[in-house]
Formats: structure tokens, sequence, C-alpha cells
């Protein structure tokens, strides 16, 4: 071989030594390992807790959109969970007083921090300034679990966590209001 054939093969031998190295050094100091949970969050459902917040409740699964049920959902069902459930910090009647938690007239697709005069926490202003809405399955998220749903909110809540309990309420809800929204 020819001296300079000789230096070319040395320098091909020594990029691919150099590349094997550097990528065993990349996954030494990234160490690659599998998510332990899925990176896809359905918008509104769940974001991940500010950096020194308590940690929120364990990772519920995935919810299933309350739509479906919505349609053969009962209203008398869903009036009695928002009387244990609810009332105790909420008025549901049009004009009806802030009290622990504000009042909660016409809520379907009203904008969040949506009641004159209440004292919301920095976390709920935050989400009206962005624009949120609560949407049914906004106001789903919510209900099943509200500290993972809108983290640093005040509503001690823990969450309703049967669908069928949510869709009932969230069906009453909607009837709560001058001009009920379109059913999704
Ligand atoms: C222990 C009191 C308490 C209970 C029980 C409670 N809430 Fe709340 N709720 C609050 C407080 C306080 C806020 C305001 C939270 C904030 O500002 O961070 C709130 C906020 C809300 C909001 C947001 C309103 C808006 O204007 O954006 C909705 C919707 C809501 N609650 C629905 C419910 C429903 C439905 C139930 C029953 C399943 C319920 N809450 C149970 C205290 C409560």
């Amino acid at each position: 071989m020819s001296l300079e054939l000789n230096k070319t093969f040395a320098a091909i031998l020594t990029a691919g030594i150099l590349a094997m190295g550097t990528g065993m050094l990349a996954d030494m100091v990234v160490h690659p390992k599998a998510l332990h949970e899925n990176v896809y969050r359905v918008e509104g459902v769940a974001a991940a807790a500010p950096a020194g917040a308590a940690p929120a409740q364990p990772a519920a699964p995935a919810l299933e959109p309350i739509g479906p049920l919505l349609a053969n959902a009962d209203l008398a069902a869903g009036e009695q969970v928002a009387r244990r459930q609810c009332a105790a910090c909420h008025t549901f009647d049009k004009g009806g007083r802030n009290q622990v938690g504000p009042n909660n007239w016409d809520i379907i697709g009203n904008k969040v921090a949506h009641a004159e005069g209440f004292n919301y926490s920095p976390a709920l202003r935050t989400a009206a300034t962005a624009g949120k809405v609560w949407g049914y399955e906004e106001l789903n998220a919510f209900l099943a679990n509200p500290r993972a749903a809108l983290p640093g909110n005040r509503m001690s809540y823990a969450g309703l966590r049967s669908a069928q309990d949510r869709a009932n309420l969230i069906a009453w809800l909607r009837r709560q209001a001058d001009n009920p929204k379109p059913l999704p």
C-alpha cells in the first residue's frame, strides 16, 4: 500500500474509533432509559407541577372522553352529586353568592375564573389569562383530579372518581344556564 493510502486508511480508522467512543461517552453522560409514562398529554388534563410544588396525586390513567356519556346522563343523579360533593363550597343558581368557591352558574364554556369578585388563586388567574375555558373535557379532567389538572389551584377537593358521576354532574351543570351549550 502506498503511504497516501495508508494515511487515508488510518484516518478512517481513527474517525471510526472516535465515533464509537463519543457514542459510548454520550450514553454514559445522558443515561438513556425508557420513559416511565407517556409524554403525550391531553390538553387540560394534567400539566407538570411547577418545580418545588407538592407532588400531585399519583398520575391517573388517561381519562376517557366524557362526551359520549353526556347524552344519556342522569340529571337527577347529577344534582345529587352537586348537593353532596360541591354545595358545601359552591352555589349554582343564577346570581348566587360566591362562598368558599365561586358561584358556578353557566360554567360550561365559560372562561376560567369567571365569577365577578371572587379571589381566585394565581393558578386559576394564569389559566384565565391564557384564555382557558371550561369546555366539557376540561371540566371532566378538573373534576376527576383538580390538583393534577390545574396544579396550584385552591379547590380542596380530591376528585370525583366515577366517570358516570362526572357525566351526570356535568350534564346537570350544563342545565344551570339560560342557554345550555350544545352537547359535544
Ligand atoms: C372545599 C370546597 C370546594 C369543594 C367541595 C368544591 N369546590 Fe370547586 N372550587 C373551590 C374553590 C376555592 C375554587 C377556586 C379555586 C382557585 O381559585 O384556585 C373552586 C373552583 C371551581 C371551579 C372553577 C370556577 C371558575 O370560575 O373557573 C369549578 C368549575 C368548580 N370549582 C367546580 C366544582 C364542582 C363541580 C365541585 C363538586 C364536584 C366542586 N367544585 C367542589 C372550592 C370547592
